[in-house]
């Protein structure tokens, strides 16, 4: 099993509750600064339990949410996320979906980045560049990798515990050559043994390591291009910040599928 499948079960929302409903708000506001989404279809690829989607939907654009892991389509089919909304169970490998079908895939909040090396996104990349419509855009969320790179090249950060709902959740972070590893511990809080069981935490707990690769915005970009895709803007993050800001706090990009595609 890739930590992929377990680190995105039904405990996941639990994990980054921070990253809550406003926050995707502001998500897709940044994004549609940089190239306006349009009226067209959009794809939400990697959209998890689908906190972008009422967004993405507004104005009645046709949205369409996939996701690998079924704990989160489940809560991804809540009526306030998916009126309207078709909703996917998929790989982003290997789409389930025709051709040329959307004007806009978005990868919100790093659901790109968890195959290892470069070229094995490739796979990815050239998914979405089949999807989308040419002069369509892919917008890519991403982690400001020299950030992370900075902050934890001290030999990483030490375990830190916390509580969150039911669970007990314990987090370290270190940095190899080329992705960042959050090893991870999620165990029953003591009495919510039923409320952890039902999140998909056992008794013993889960224990996995999340494994995000860092690309240099260059490094993208040359991979991009290879399947017609260019990058037409860029932000730091959701207030405008600047992408060449050391702090930024994410790497927004949009990339847009040339016409001849
Ligand atoms: C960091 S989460 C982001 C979820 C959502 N975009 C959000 O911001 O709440 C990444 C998502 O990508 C999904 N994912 C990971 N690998 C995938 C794959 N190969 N195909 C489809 N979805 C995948 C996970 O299940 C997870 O829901």
């Amino acid at each position: 099993m890739n930590w992929f499948e377990t680190a995105f079960g039904a405990h996941y929302p639990l994990m980054y509750a921070h990253r809550d409903v406003a926050e995707a708000g502001a998500a897709v506001a940044a994004i549609a600064r940089l190239a306006p989404l349009g009226a067209g279809a959009c794809l939400d690829l990697g959209c998890g339990a689908g906190r972008h989607l009422p967004f993405l939907a507004r104005g009645g654009r046709q949205v369409v949410g996939l996701d690998l892991s079924q704990a989160l389509l489940a809560a991804a089919r809540d009526p306030a996320n998916a009126a309207g909304v078709a909703l996917v169970r998929g790989d982003m490998r290997q789409l389930p979906l025709g051709g040329r079908l959307f004007t806009a895939v978005v990868s919100l909040f790093t659901a790109f980045g968890y195959l290892g090396p470069l070229a094995a996104h490739g796979a990815v990349v050239g998914e979405i560049a089949r999807v989308l419509r040419p002069g369509g855009h892919w917008y890519l969320d991403y982690l400001n990798c020299a950030a992370v790179r900075l902050e934890l090249a001290g030999g990483g950060s030490p375990q830190r515990w916390r509580d969150s709902g039911p669970l007990a959740v314990g987090e370290q972070r270190s940095v190899a050559a080329d992705r960042v590893v959050k090893q991870v511990i999620v165990r029953p809080r003591p009495g919510f043994a039923a409320e952890a069981a039902a999140l998909g935490v056992p008794a013993g707990g889960l224990a996995y390591g999340e494994e995000v690769a860092l690309f240099d915005p260059a490094e993208l970009d040359a991979l991009a291009v290879t399947h017609g895709l260019r990058r037409v803007g860029e932000a730091g993050g959701y207030v405008g910040e600047a992408i060449t800001d050391p702090q930024a706090p994410r790497w927004l990009l949009v990339y847009r599928l040339e016409e001849r595609s």
